[in-house]
């Protein structure tokens, strides 16, 4: 069939098996048998799992999983798991954790593991009087909130803090409630959103007013992971590489267009540990661009300083919503054996081995970008993936990428070119 004419209209492609839906697809999008058999292909995630995971499910889309050495946080050494598809982000983290490893490497901490959820509340002609009695009711809210999860309570979590906001919005003063919920080792969106759901009929109850969205935030400052290191200027190239580094981030932290390259490099690293433990990638992201904004103006997420002894320190705060029950971490076959090789026994380690992840691969970047800038370490790691669309195969792959690097021409169009010559063509 032909693609431009198609309908999206498939009544009842939720309700087919997995094979069924992969038929149907490769007959309307004409896909050839290579392509079905990589759609029937689930990989190490499998077809059964999958299809609980999400509707629809049809296939899987792999991404490489390296492992980062040479990390070394709050005295143990860490091996970390890091999917991503970019060349250089694995390596970057390596080489920046080799520069501290005999410097002790990177000290860690966190403020707590705590969620919140929102509950908005509008139509109150007396926003500041609604405000005081949802905060009278504390005791009250609390009850509401510990009584939809006990588990969560004999674990040790639960509700620990109220806050309500009035914000002015185009709709007029909203009354917004904050609960504060102690996750403990899971994320807790589903932990949160349940008790807002649960609480939002009384504070309308209390108030006469009307309420709408009871959703968690990811702006999740009360779940802070810090990480901080110190590199000794004579390991990493000297003063002056020191000092273009700190005029690097000097530069992020005054400027929203250079900040969102220098965080996106941050995210680098930490997006590619979430997703390989299984948690949930747009929400640490969206955690971490909201609180590098949180001062008025998107800034840097991480600070690097000159210390007396002439040495480089960087720090990082940043919310880091992840967990280790729930959702993907438990389910992904993947996930859990990236959660063994981290070694770690609680959400608060894991959230701290990231934000240390996210401070090395933030150190890799300014030092090439300040130094002999990043497109050759990132251009011979590169020459590799164009190499192999290029064509070439088995060991042509390093052989090509070899001279593409030295020719200076890692593009498609000279790899072909090379390619054909290396084969006698
Ligand atoms: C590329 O994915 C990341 C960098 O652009 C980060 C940065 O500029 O700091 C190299």
């Amino acid at each position: 069939m032909n693609q431009s004419t198609y309908s999206s209209r498939l009544t009842g492609f939720h309700k087919k098996t997995v094979a069924e839906r992969i038929a149907l697809i490769s007959e309307i999008a004409d896909l050839d048998d290579t392509q079905q058999a990589l759609m029937a292909n689930a990989g190490n995630l499998g077809a059964e799992i999958g299809d609980h995971m999400i509707e629809n499910f049809v296939g899987t889309m792999t991404i490489p999983v390296g492992v980062a050495t040479n990390m070394k946080v709050d005295g143990r050494d860490v091996l970390i798991p890091m999917a991503t598809e970019e060349s250089s982000v694995v390596a970057a983290v390596c080489n920046a954790a080799r520069q501290s490893y005999d410097n002790g490497g990177f000290i860690t901490s966190m403020s707590g593991t705590c969620m919140i959820a929102q509950i908005q509340l509008v139509n109150v002609p007396d926003p500041y009087n609604a405000r005081l009695s949802i905060l009278e009711r504390k005791a009250d809210i609390q009850a509401i909130c510990d009584g939809c999860d006990p588990l969560l309570i004999q674990l040790g979590g639960g509700f620990r803090d109220l806050e309500v906001r009035i914000i002015d919005t185009q709709s007029g003063p909203m009354v917004i409630t904050h609960i504060i919920i102690d996750t403990l080792d899971a994320m807790g969106a589903n932990a949160v959103n349940t008790m807002a759901e649960a609480l939002a009929p009384s504070i309308a109850q209390w108030t006469g007013g009307r309420t709408y969205l009871r959703i968690l935030s990811n702006l999740a400052d009360r779940r802070l992971a810090r990480a901080r290191c110190v590199w000794r200027t004579a390991d990493i190239g000297g003063e002056a590489v020191r000092d273009g580094m700190v005029m690097a981030y000097h530069f992020a932290e005054a400027d929203p267009y250079r900040a969102a390259t220098h965080n996106k490099g941050i995210m680098n690293g930490i997006s590619a540990v979430v997703l390989a433990t299984g948690n949930d990638t747009r929400a640490v992201e969206a955690g971490a661009h909201a609180y590098a904004s949180r001062l008025g103006r998107y800034s840097s997420l991480t600070r690097w300083e000159t210390t007396a002894d002439g040495d480089l320190s960087g720090s990082i705060e940043i919310p880091m919503a992840v967990g280790l029950v729930g959702g993907a971490t438990k389910l992904h076959p993947m996930a859990k054996a990236a959660l063994k090789i981290l070694g770690v026994q609680s959400a608060s380690a894991l959230a701290r081995i990231i934000a240390a992840v996210g401070l090395a691969q933030n150190f890799a970047a300014m030092k090439a970008l300040a130094t002999t800038g990043i497109q050759k370490g990132h251009m011979s790691l590169h020459a590799q993936n164009v190499a192999m669309m290029a064509g070439a195969l088995g060991p042509e792959v390093d052989q090509l990428a070899q001279i593409l690097v030295s020719n200076g021409t890692v593009r498609v169009d000279a790899a072909e070119q090379a390619l054909a010559t290396m084969r006698g063509q």
